[in-house]
């Protein structure tokens, strides 16, 4: 995740993003990975902040980033929340911290939102012609458990 963030010929680069619709209906789109970080267990995303996932994650901040790192044959899914910054201190210091092609893809600061997501389970999938590999990593605090999920 931490390779995607920098390198955009990284899979992990462009994560599709799932959240709930207001009918219970799954939604989903692909979004750019900005950081990722790690002693926190979060991962951030940026959007405009009228953008549809935004009402949807104010309703209900479950959310799931899938990313895949097709060079490693690696899928990862990461469950969790989403906690949105709009006009608050995070949001500056992302907006600050972007370069001015970037800030001009949204119509000011005040239309800049950023997404982040704590971490609480993330799985784990190795496509290995041997026999693929799955494991299932969760956090309860601090606390984690994880276990193979295949073979
Ligand atoms: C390659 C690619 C990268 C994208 N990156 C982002 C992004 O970082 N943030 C974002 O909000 N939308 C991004 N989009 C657009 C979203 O996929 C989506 O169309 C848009 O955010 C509106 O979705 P929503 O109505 O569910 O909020 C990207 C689309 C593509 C194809």
């Amino acid at each position: 995740m931490e390779s995607g963030v920098a390198d955009p010929q990284h899979g992990c680069h462009w994560p599709v993003l799932a959240s709930i619709a207001a009918d219970g209906a799954p939604d989903a789109r692909t979004v750019v990975l900005r950081a990722a970080v790690r002693q926190r267990r979060e991962l951030q995303v940026h959007s405009d902040a009228q953008a549809g996932k935004l009402a949807q994650l104010a309703r209900d901040p479950r959310a799931c980033l899938v990313l895949y790192d097709g060079a490693a044959r690696t899928q990862l899914r990461a469950h969790g929340r989403m906690r949105v910054h709009q006009g608050d201190a995070a949001a500056a210091l992302a907006w600050q911290a972007l370069p001015a092609h970037s800030q001009a893809l949204y119509a000011g600061v005040q239309r800049f939102a950023l997404l982040v997501l704590s971490i609480d389970s993330l799985d784990w999938l190795l496509i290995d012609p041997a026999g693929h590999r799955r494991a299932g990593f969760a956090w309860a605090g601090e606390t984690l458990s994880a276990r193979w999920l295949a073979p």
